[in-house]
């Protein structure tokens, strides 16, 4: 199976931006995480760095929303220009509309679930999304441990994407490293995001590429 990852400019030097970016060519796409503090207990950034980061690479951009009120914001960031936008389904209040705005503002559509959340209540919205984000740590904060409880899921979002009439990526988020890659790509995941594993690493890029291997055995 392809295997794409995301590096987590969360984990990032932010007075640096830039300069982290271009540490990390080898990326599929750079995943940047807005937080809200109230959707998450933190606080990071949004629009406006979301748009300087837009001029500062040609990597594309995988947003995904730790905000509540997505419907409000989201389309937004598919106007600055982001190759995917990712909602909580926990935050939206009309997924399949949002989506589709989404999607008519040229971003793919992602929806995401908090660990808790199962995905059965939303499997018949999945022709409406590009992809499904199944975290697997509490989102809030890098550099937690990769929660195993959530491997079930993971296989039931597998089976249920094999289903669907046309692809869909499913990423994973949180505490993926090494070691924990090859679970979640065992139980099915296709897109790895990773923060303090790759930003972490002496060498960035080098990490990108371990990961992918690791991922595709
Ligand atoms: C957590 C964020 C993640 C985080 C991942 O809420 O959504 O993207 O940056 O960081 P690591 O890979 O360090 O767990
Ligand atoms: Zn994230």
């Amino acid at each position: 199976m392809s295997a794409c990852i995301h590096p987590s400019i969360l984990s990032a030097d932010f007075a640096r931006l830039a300069e982290e970016l271009a540490r990390i060519p080898g990326s599929d796409a750079v995943h940047v995480d807005v937080m809200d503090g109230h959707f998450v207990p933190n606080l990071t950034l949004g629009l406006p760095v979301v748009q300087a980061i837009r001029a500062a690479t040609d990597l594309p951009l995988d947003i995904h929303l730790m905000i509540e009120d997505a419907d409000r914001w989201a389309p937004d960031y598919a106007e600055a220009g982001a190759e995917s936008v990712t909602f909580h389904a926990e935050a939206a209040r009309a997924p399949v509309l949002l989506a589709r705005t989404l999607r008519s503002a040229g971003a793919k559509a992602g929806m995401a679930v908090r660990p808790a959340t199962p995905i059965e209540p939303y499997l018949d919205l999945l022709p409406e999304l590009d992809m499904l984000l199944v975290m697997t740590v509490e989102p809030g904060f890098g550099g937690q441990s990769f929660l195993d409880v959530t491997l079930p899921k993971i296989r039931r979002a597998r089976q249920a994407l094999d289903g669907a009439p046309a692809p869909i990526a499913l990423q994973v988020d949180g505490g993926v490293n090494r070691e924990t890659i090859l679970r979640a790509a065992e139980a099915g995941a296709d897109v790895f995001v990773a923060g303090s594993a790759v930003f972490g690493a002496d060498d960035p890029d080098a990490a990108i590429a371990g990961l992918r291997a690791l991922a595709r055995d």
